[in-house]
């Protein structure tokens, strides 16, 4: 396998406009799975420990450029001309000790370092000038077609746009991804022409240059998946697709249950423990991490968060918190950031927490709002109860002890604190400190009217 790269350098073309997104935002920052497309494919890129990697930027180039980061040399590319026009403006930023390159169009997120290294391998075997990936497809629609010799070997690449009826019927495609010699490279792009349906350079071009001067060019296969690109909201969602069923697959592969994974949303990233059951419709975006032996699902959202092992998560949408062994959320509980749930602690339907830290084994089991609050261990929040955190300008803290027992439907007005041991009478809006085991009841005494009759009754009775 192709381990020493010190003379490789790879360009990545992300300079296209990709019309046929129809979208303000570079083709190449669309995501998939959490990230930019660009991302997997530099990712790739990353391991082959080449001498220098170039990305060609265009179209939206700031953008990229800072999505590129450290990870690339980014080259401008303006007009964008083409693949072939691309690959000439990069190389005049190459290193002079760079012998070989390799050129993948920013566009293909699927393709695997295994694959680009095989690439490598079949030109440098085989001492040919270049290289190329191609797949057969089912569909291959819209990719340019490798037009084989007589003698079998590629003899040129034809796009759809300038192919005849008869080159359209080729289901051999090409992947846009090859490995060159630099010299028969550069002297190939030289002799580029704009005398195409699309009067563009087109890279495939040097493959029909190099043919000519007698150079071989060694045609790879590689799986039909890989190869896929990018150029509209459907290719984007079916390499989405890809992606998925990688993540899920590799997460299967390490011990995890998912249920449906046609049906279960994990960005490239996520943690999941062994045992760990995963049912449809989770969404896990950001940063996640999940423990072992949880349930997480069925209808979740959980964007960066932690969870620990043994917990369960159902109907629940959990955002910038960290829930600890042993709790339960759900189902309908609202997590907002900054919340820390203890372990062995439960919140129940329809509680919303935000910026609160829960303590071990404490309850919030039913309806209830609670934001910027301390709770210690072993609390019971009854239902209904609400921090009043917020009097239309700031936000005050709600603290309560441990082992404290919140009657239902309790107002919490902050700031405030309820002590250890201490209790609030169902019903009170506290808003002066209870003392530890102290009740804090605030009711109005109840009066009753005897025999009251409610008007609308009264008149039923008269018959009116
Ligand atoms: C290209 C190939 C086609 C191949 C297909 C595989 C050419 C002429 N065609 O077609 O044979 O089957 O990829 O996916 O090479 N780009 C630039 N500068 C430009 C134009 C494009 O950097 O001036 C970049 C784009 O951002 C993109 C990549 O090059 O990442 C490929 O361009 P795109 O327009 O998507 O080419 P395809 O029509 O897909
Ligand atoms: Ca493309």
């Amino acid at each position: 396998m192709a381990e020493n790269n010190d003379r490789l350098a790879v360009v990545i073309l992300a300079a296209g406009l990709g019309k046929r997104m129809k979208s303000e935002l570079p083709k190449v920052l669309h995501r998939a799975c959490g990230r930019a497309l660009i991302d997997y494919v530099l990712d790739e890129v990353g391991g082959l420990q080449a001498r220098q990697v170039v990305v060609v930027v265009g179209h939206g180039a700031g953008e990229v450029r800072e999505a590129v980061g450290d990870r690339a040399l980014c080259v401008e590319q303006s007009p964008q001309n083409g693949t072939g026009h691309a690959v000439t403006v990069a190389v005049e930023a190459l290193d002079p000790a760079v012998e070989e390159v390799m050129v993948l169009p920013g566009d293909s997120p699927l393709v695997m370092r295994g694959t680009l290294l095989e690439m490598l391998d079949a030109r440098r075997g085989a001492g040919s000038a270049a290289a190329l990936l191609t797949a057969r497809l089912e569909d291959p629609a819209g990719y340019g077609r490798v037009i084989r010799g007589p003698a079998g070997g590629v003899a040129r690449i034809v796009e759809e746009a300038d192919a005849s009826a008869e080159e359209r019927d080729v289901n051999e495609v090409n992947a846009c991804m090859y490995a060159f010699e630099r010299g028969p490279l550069e002297a190939g792009l030289a002799l580029l022409t704009t005398d195409n349906a699309q009067g563009e350079y087109y890279l495939t071009e040097v493959v029909k240059r190099l043919v000519s001067r007698g150079l071989a060019v060694a045609a790879v296969p590689a799986p039909a998946e890989e190869v896929l690109g990018v150029n509209d909201r459907e290719q984007l969602a079916a390499a989405a697709a890809v992606l998925r069923s990688r993540i899920n697959g590799e997460l299967m592969a390490a011990g995890v249950t998912i249920v449906d994974p046609e049906r279960t949303y994990l960005d490239h990233g996520t943690e999941v423990g062994r045992d760990t059951v995963v049912m449809p419709l989770v969404f896990a975006t950001g940063k996640v991490s999940i423990g072992t032996g949880c349930t997480v699902g069925p209808c979740s959202s959980i964007n960066d968060s932690v969870i620990g092992d043994g917990c369960e998560v159902c109907y629940s949408w959990l955002d910038g918190c960290e829930v600890e062994a042993g709790a339960t959320i759900g189902p309908y509980s609202r997590l907002r950031p900054g919340t820390r749930i203890g372990p062995g602690a439960k919140v129940g339907s329809f509680v919303e927490i935000k910026n609160t830290a829960v303590g071990r084994g404490s309850k919030v089991p039913h309806l209830s709002y609670i934001g910027d609050a301390d709770i210690g261990e072993d609390v019971n929040v009854g239902a209904g109860s609400i921090t009043c955190n917020y009097d239309g300008e700031s936000k005050y803290r709600t603290v309560i002890g441990d082992r404290a027992f919140i009657g239902s439907d309790t107002m919490l007005i902050a700031p405030v604190e309820v002590g250890e041991d201490a209790t609030t009478g169902a019903g009170s809006a506290i808003s002066e400190d209870v003392p530890d085991g102290a009740l804090g009841i605030e009711r109005c005494p109840q009066s009753n009217v005897p025999g009251w009759r409610r008007r609308k009754k009264d008149k039923k009775a008269r018959g009116q």
